[in-house]
């Protein structure tokens, strides 16, 4: 079977002595491997500051946290993407208000964000869902206009980018994961990217018990409630490793989903995305929308090629239950949405058969 994700890793002979090194180097804790992780992060992205968590989910909570998001207040959010968007969310007692989704892309849609808008609202999350940015030029005008910090969870789309320039800095907050099957990961991991040299000395505080590291522990005066969320040295290092190689291995997922861009366009009872302007998506999983979807997905896995949806829309989670919406959009879009593999192991005859296999038919 032709697997729709598969984990990406250095080869034995490069990795291998690296953490071996940092395993027995007597300093496997949060030191300099990781200071150094985050800054050629930092240079990969183009971000101004980027600090390491131990997951995209902590990195989602600092963000909410700095956004001041309190128990009671509204955060506006999608329901299509990865569960741990809106459990983190749920996490800071915050109440979720559903925006439905764009028909073209699956993402958030900036036109209902903005009906959703309250003087509740405290922060906007947006997902750049499948690897595909979201409508990135119409939040910047939202985050500018009512002046709610938008909080971008783009752990799906590492080395996506707009106007030319990576995610990473185009909004206050911008969250990456590197948990196993992400274009990088460090078995598990994430960083949050910041604007605010400010709020980037608040998210380190909040990263470790509200200690500041900078001090002796006599010194310190807990001010603000922390948790235990630093990376450590051995994901790190592996981390370290794994950016050697995420040129070359984005590039792979980029050039296989324009080659589906154009070979899979015209084709009878399937549509492609219509991606927003200026935007490239890093493709971490190729969605089309095909009429009769449960025949799409049955025939090509007969055929040996891993096909699916993947994400359940988070609305349908009993834990979401009180923030109920009406999302016609999201209701048209699940009948037809699916996903083909894409990623950095897809070949030049894979993705020919990927092709073949779909013009004739199902
Ligand atoms: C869209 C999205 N957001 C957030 C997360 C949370 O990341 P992590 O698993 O690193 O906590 C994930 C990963 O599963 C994700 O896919």
């Amino acid at each position: 079977m032709i697997p729709l994700i598969k984990t990406f890793l250095p080869p034995k002979e490069v990795l291998m002595p690296e953490l071996e090194k940092v395993l027995y180097s007597g300093y496997i804790a949060q030191g300099d491997a990781v200071d150094r992780f985050e800054s050629k992060v930092a240079d990969f992205l183009g971000s101004p500051h980027c600090l390491s968590v131990n997951s995209g989910s902590s990195a989602l909570h600092i963000a909410l946290l700095l956004a001041g998001v309190e128990k009671g207040d509204e955060v506006i959010s999608t329901p299509l993407t990865a569960e741990p968007t809106n459990t983190v969310i749920k996490q800071t007692g915050a109440n979720i208000v559903w925006a439905d989704i764009d028909l073209d892309t699956g993402n958030i849609c900036p036109k209902d964000v903005e009906k959703k808008i309250t003087g509740k609202t405290k922060a906007i999350v947006i997902v750049d869902y499948a690897g595909v940015p979201t409508n990135i030029k119409k939040f910047q005008e939202i985050e500018n206009k009512y002046n709610i910090p938008i909080i971008e969870d783009a752990a799906h789309a590492f080395g996506a980018s707009f106007n030319g320039e990576k995610l990473g800095s185009h909004f206050n907050f911008t969250v990456f994961s590197f948990q196993a099957i992400k274009h990088l990961t460090t078995v598990d991991g994430g960083v949050l990217c910041l604007k605010s040299n400010e709020l980037f000395e608040k998210a380190k505080l909040i990263r470790w018990f509200g200690i500041d590291k900078s001090l002796t522990r006599k010194e310190n005066n807990i001010e603000v409630q922390g948790y235990k969320y630093h990376m450590n040295n051995v994901n790190a290092t592996i981390g370290l490793v794994q950016l050697r190689y995420m040129k070359e291995v984005i590039s792979k997922y980029i050039e296989n989903g324009k080659y589906y861009d154009q070979w899979l366009a015209d084709i009878p009872r399937l549509e492609l995305l219509d991606y927003y302007e200026k935007t490239e998506p890093s493709y971490w999983l190729y969605t089309v929308k095909v009429e009769d979807k449960p025949s799409f997905i049955r025939v090509l896995n007969e055929k040996g090629i891993a096909v699916s949806d993947l994400h359940k829309r988070n609305d349908m989670h009993a834990i979401f239950r009180d923030s109920k919406s009406h999302l016609p959009n999201l209701d048209e879009y699940e009948k037809s949405w699916v996903h083909i593999p894409c990623g950095w192991w897809i070949e030049k005859e894979h993705r020919e058969y990927i092709v073949n296999t779909i013009k004739q038919g199902w």
